[in-house]
């Protein structure tokens, strides 16, 4: 069984991995009003990741003879000034996500929960892989700048390939 703090921080993970994919929807829609709908359907995947990762954590609370207890979810921003400040809010946020894998971290190690510092070694490795992709995309933008057919041609790129990145 779970200890009441490793229960607690690992329920307020379940719901910040829902509301990572909560904010990526928002951002899907936003790209589909720009017609960028190769961004769109990337972060679109990147939501349904983020929801299995929830899942994951969900799984594992009774997998641990604990319960799972959904926290609330704000509201997400719905738009943003421009693709690039978009992108550059999934990159922040990946950090954020990794920042708080590696406190989950520590507290498993600090409560001598080897089982649960084996479950999270998943997320340390998946946060590398995240921060990567998203990193990538971030960079080539910076690249492409306000030249618009660049922006298009990534947005192409993304529509046969990106999307099954996340
Ligand atoms: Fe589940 Fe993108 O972190």
């Amino acid at each position: 069984m779970l200890s009441k703090k490793i229960q607690k921080a690992f329920n307020e993970q379940m719901t910040f991995e829902l509301y990572s994919g909560y904010i990526y929807m928002s951002m899907a829609a936003w790209f589909r009003t720009q017609n960028l709908d190769g961004f769109a359907a990337w972060m679109e995947n990147h939501a349904r990741e983020e929801v299995t990762h929830g899942m994951k954590f969900y799984t594992y609370l009774y997998d641990r003879l604990s319960s799972a207890e959904f926290g609330a979810i704000a509201k997400p921003k719905t738009t943003w000034k421009s693709p690039i400040e978009a992108v550059k809010q999934a990159f922040d946020h990946e950090q954020e996500v990794t920042r708080r894998i590696h406190e989950l971290v520590e507290l498993a190690e600090n409560e001598k929960d080897h089982a649960s510092v084996s479950f999270l070694q998943w997320f340390v490795d998946e946060q590398v892989e995240e921060e990567q992709v998203v990193d990538e995309i971030y960079s080539r933008m910076q690249l492409v700048g306000d030249f618009k057919p660049g922006l298009f041609f990534l947005d192409r790129e993304l529509a046969s390939s990106g999307a099954s990145q996340a």
